[in-house]
């Protein structure tokens, strides 16, 4: 599904504040540390759980299958500036044999609160839009999760009411657009701009 440009692991985003890059065996550690903590592998719907380093090890041998394969693109955030770091993650994956892609992402404790997750999923959203047929991105949303509900209405997902019940939350082609419409300072889309 994906294209060969992000099959390889020197593929990379750059964001405001952000490198969207694969993730790596040496990541594991930061990885188990942070997605252990219960208040982020409680909430995100895409962690097994218990979730240690053996799992975090498994985690990132995955993830760079998928990428490998074009199933999905699997990413590592890192400050700009300390690009070794791993402070989150974002990605797309196929389910089955749909054409549409599910999103999961979550950030490591001590990064909330500083928007960083929205810069994340705007550029995976405009890369798996621009390089893949998906019609539609989907995400669960847990009940009470007030944060990822409030990330994503401003990534451009209709996020359906009410806050209390576990939901599932869909972007489409046109509400991406719309989205993308109305945010100046988004980053340049690399292939096939000439198309939006
Ligand atoms: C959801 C998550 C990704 C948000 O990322 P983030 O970059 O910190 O989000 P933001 O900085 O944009 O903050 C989101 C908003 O939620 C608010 N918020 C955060 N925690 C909150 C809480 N417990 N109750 C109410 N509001 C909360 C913030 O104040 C902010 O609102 P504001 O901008 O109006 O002040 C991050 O909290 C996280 O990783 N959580 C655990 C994993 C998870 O939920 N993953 C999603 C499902 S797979």
């Amino acid at each position: 599904m994906f294209p060969d440009l992000t099959r390889d692991d020197v593929f990379r985003i750059e964001t405001a504040r952000l490198w969207l890059r694969w993730p790596r065996a040496a990541d594991v550690a930061a990885f188990a540390r942070l997605a252990s903590d219960v208040d982020v592998a409680g909430l995100a719907t895409c962690l097994p759980q218990p979730f240690g380093a053996p799992e975090a090890d498994d985690f990132v041998i995955g993830a760079r299958r998928t990428n490998t394969q074009g199933r999905g693109l699997v990413l590592g955030l890192a400050p700009r500036n300390d690009p070794a770091a791993l402070v989150g993650l974002v990605g797309v994956q196929t389910r089955g044999e749909s054409a549409d892609l599910v999103l999961g992402y979550w950030l490591g404790r001590p990064y909330w609160g500083a928007g960083l997750m929205q810069e994340a999923i705007e550029a995976v959203l405009d890369m798996a839009f621009v390089l893949t047929d998906a019609g539609q991105i989907e995400t669960p949303v847990r009940a009470g999760n007030v944060a990822a509900r409030k990330v994503l209405l401003r990534c451009g997902f209709p996020v359906p009411e009410p806050t209390q019940a576990d939901a599932l939350a869909l972007i489409d082609r046109a509400a991406w657009l719309g989205a993308r419409a109305g945010a100046a300072g988004r980053i340049a889309l690399p292939l096939a701009a000439a198309q939006l």
